[in-house]
C-alpha cells in the first residue's frame, strides 16, 4: 500500500486524488490519507504529489513509520475525496517545514 506522510500536513495540494483509479483518498482538515485496504499499489499518485509526501510502505523513510497507522486510522473516520477542492492559501509556505505532525488536525 501507499502512505501519505508528514509533508502533506498543511500543504494538502490534492493533486494525488485526481489520479487515483480507485478513489481511496480520505480528507481531513489539513491532511489526506490513503485507505490501506483500498489502495491497489498502482503508484500513480506518488509522482503527482508536489510535496513528495507519498511513499510506498516498503520505501517509507524510517522517521515516517508512524504514518502507516495514522493513514489506516483516519481513513476509517474521514470522508472520501475524489476531486481537488480548496487548497490552503499558505500551503506552499509549509512545504518542507519540519515537525508538522503536531499540527495535524483530526
Ligand atoms: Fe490510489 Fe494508486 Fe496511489 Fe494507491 S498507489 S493511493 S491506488 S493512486
Ligand atoms: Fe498531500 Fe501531496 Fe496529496 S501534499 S494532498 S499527498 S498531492
Amino acid at each position: 500500500t501507499f502512505v501519505v506522510t508528514e509533508n502533506c500536513i498543511k500543504c494538502k495540494y490534492q493533486d494525488c486524488v485526481e489520479v487515483c483509479p480507485v478513489d481511496c483518498f480520505y480528507e481531513g482538515p489539513n491532511f489526506l490519507v490513503i485507505h490501506p485496504d483500498e489502495c491497489i499499489d498502482c503508484a500513480l499518485c506518488e509522482p503527482e504529489c508536489p510535496a513528495n509526501a507519498i511513499f510506498s510502505e516498503d520505501e517509507l523513510p524510517a522517521d515516517q513509520k508512524e504514518f502507516i497507522k495514522i493513514n489506516a486510522d483516519l481513513a476509517q473516520v474521514w470522508p472520501n475525496i475524489t476531486e481537488i477542492g480548496e487548497r490552503p492559501a499558505d500551503g506552499k509556505e509549509w512545504d518542507g517545514k519540519p515537525n508538522k505532525l503536531a499540527l495535524l488536525e483530526r
